[in-house]
C-alpha cells in the first residue's frame, strides 16, 4: 500500500485487490484481511477493504467460468463496525448487478428485457415504478425518443422509478440516465474499433436503477425519482434519418444532424420531464461523448454543472469513492453553437469541435432553471482492461458516487 503519509481509500483498495489477485494465482479459497494501523479512520478503512473484497472478486461467469475462485474473505473488524460493512458490501454488490446487467448480450438486454429488469428489481426493493410505452410517449409528445427509438425491432420505452425514503422537508433528487441498449450509430453507423463495446450505452440508466436500488435497501433519508429512457439505436426501413426535424417534449424543435448524437435526444426529452417533476436538483448519467474519452480518459468522469453546491458534493464523493470527476465548462458561448438553422437546435456539430462540452451544451436547453449536473461517463463506464479491483468491460462506475452524494443529501 506504499507509505503511511501517502495512503489514501483508493490506495487501500488498490492494496486489497493485489492481495486478492496474488490469493487467486496461488489457488487460495479463502482469506483473511486486517489492518493494524487505522491511519485512514477505521470505519472509512473497513468500508474500503469491504468495497474492493466485493468488487475485486466479480466476474461475469455465465459463458466462461472462471478457474480459480475466493469462496470467503473474512475481513477483521469490530462489532461496531457491522452498519458500515453492511453499508460497503450492499453497495458494491450493486455495483456488481450493474456490471452483470451490461455485459450480457445486447440482443437479449433490449428494451423489452429492461423494463422487465426495472420491474423485477423496484418490486423487490420496493420501489414505485411506472413504464410510457410507445402509445403513451406518442400522446406525451416525446417525439425525440420515439425517433431514436424507430429503427428497432424491441420498441422505446421511458421508465420512472420512485423511492421516497425521506421525511417531510427531506430533498427531491431527480436522476436521469441513458438507456440505449446497443448504439449502432443508426445512419451514421458507427466503424469496426467503435461499435464493439456500445452494449455498454445503457451504463447510465442502469447506473440509475442500481444507485435507487441502493438507496431503498440502505433506506435513505431523501426522495428520488429515477428516469430512465431505453431506445436500441439501430438502422432499419423505420430509422430516423439526418435531415430529419423533430419537435422534442419541451416545445423545441432539432433537426438531426447525426444520428450518432442519439443520447442527448433521449436525455432531452427525459430531462425535460424532470423539470415537471419539481425536484430540487437533477443529476443525469451517460455514456454520452467519445470526445470524454479523449479529453479524461478511464479515470474520471465529465461534470458539467453550473450549481456551485452539487460540483462541490458530487466531487467530494468522487475523492471519498475512488470514482472521480472532473469540472468542464458550460456556457452560453457554447450553448449558441448548437442553434439550428431550420430549427431551434441540431444534435451535432461536425469538425474540430469540443465534443462533451457541445453533448453537454446540448442538454442544458432542456433543464430550464432547475439545478442540474451531468455526468459523461463513456470513459468510466468501460474499461479496456482490467486494473486493480476493476474488471475489464463493464466497471459498474458511479454507483458507490450517487450512494455517497444520496447519503449525504
Ligand atoms: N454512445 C456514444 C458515445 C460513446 C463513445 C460511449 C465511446 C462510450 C464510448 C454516443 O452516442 C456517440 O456516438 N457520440 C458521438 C457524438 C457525435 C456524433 C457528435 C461521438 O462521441 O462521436
Ligand atoms: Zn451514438
Ligand atoms: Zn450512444
Amino acid at each position: 500500500m506504499g507509505e503511511e503519509k501517502s495512503l489514501s481509500l483508493e490506495g487501500v483498495r488498490r492494496g486489497v485487490s493485489s492481495g486478492i489477485d496474488r490469493a487467486l494465482s496461488m489457488k487460495l479459497k479463502t482469506l483473511s484481511i486486517g489492518f493494524q494501523n487505522a491511519c485512514l479512520g477505521e470505519v472509512a478503512m473497513v468500508g474500503a477493504i469491504a468495497d474492493a473484497s466485493v468488487l475485486a472478486t466479480y466476474v461475469f461467469s455465465k459463458y466462461k467460468p472462471p478457474k480459480n475462485v475466493i469462496e470467503r474473505i473474512s475481513i477483521k473488524a469490530r462489532d461496531k463496525h457491522q452498519p458500515v460493512l453492511k453499508r460497503a458490501i450492499l453497495t458494491s454488490e450493486n455495483a456488481n448487478f450493474l456490471k452483470e446487467w451490461i455485459s450480457e448480450s445486447p440482443t437479449i438486454m433490449n428494451t423489452a428485457e429492461m423494463e422487465k429488469l426495472c420491474r423485477e428489481v423496484c418490486e423487490k426493493a420496493g420501489l414505485k415504478v411506472t413504464v410510457f410505452g410507445e402509445e403513451k410517449l406518442r400522446e406525451m409528445g416525446m417525439e425525440m425518443i420515439l425517433a431514436v427509438g424507430r429503427g428497432a425491432s424491441s420498441g422505446p420505452r421511458m421508465i420512472l422509478a420512485e423511492y421516497n425514503g425521506g421525511a417531510s422537508g427531506k430533498k427531491k433528487i431527480a436522476l436521469v440516465g441513458k438507456g440505449i441498449t446497443f448504439d449502432s450509430g443508426g445512419m451514421n453507423l458507427k466503424p469496426t474499433g467503435h461499435i464493439e463495446t456500445m452494449k455498454i450505452d445503457k451504463a447510465g440508466a442502469l447506473t440509475v436503477l442500481a444507485a435507487m436500488k441502493t438507496a431503498a435497501e440502505l433506506k435513505l433519508n431523501v426522495n428520488i425519482i429515477g428516469i430512465m429512457p431505453f431506445c436500441e439505436n439501430m438502422i432499419g426501413p423505420n430509422s430516423y434519418k439526418p435531415g430529419d426535424i423533430l419537435r422534442s417534449y419541451s416545445g423545441k424543435t432539432v433537426e438531426i444532424t447525426n444520428t450518432d448524437a442519439e443520447g442527448r435526444l433521449i436525455l432531452g426529452d427525459a430531462l425535460a420531464y424532470a423539470v415537471e417533476q419539481k425536484p430540487d436538483c437533477i443529476i443525469d448519467l451517460a455514456t454520452l461523448t467519445g470526445a470524454c474519452v479523449a479529453a479524461l480518459g478511464e479515470f474520471t468522469a465529465g461534470l458539467f454543472s453550473s450549481d456551485k453546491e452539487l460540483v462541490k458534493k458530487l466531487y467530494e464523493s468522487g475523492e471519498i469513492t475512488g470514482e472521480r470527476v472532473w469540472h468542464l465548462p458550460l456556457h452560453k458561448d457554447y450553448s449558441k453553437e448548437m442553434e439550428g438553422n431550420i430549427s431551434d437546435l441540431k444534435n451535432a456539430l461536425t469538425g474540430r469541435v469540443p465534443g462533451a462540452v457541445m453533448g453537454a451544451a446540448f442538454l442544458q436547453n432542456f433543464v430550464g432553471k432547475t439545478p442540474w449536473a451531468h455526468l459523461d461517463i463513456a470513459g468510466t463506464a468501460w474499461w479496456d482492461k482490467k486494473r486493480y479491483y476493476v474488471p475489464q468491460g463493464p466497471t459498474g462506475w458511479g454507483v458507490r458516487l450517487l450512494a455517497d452524494f444520496l447519503e449525504k443529501m
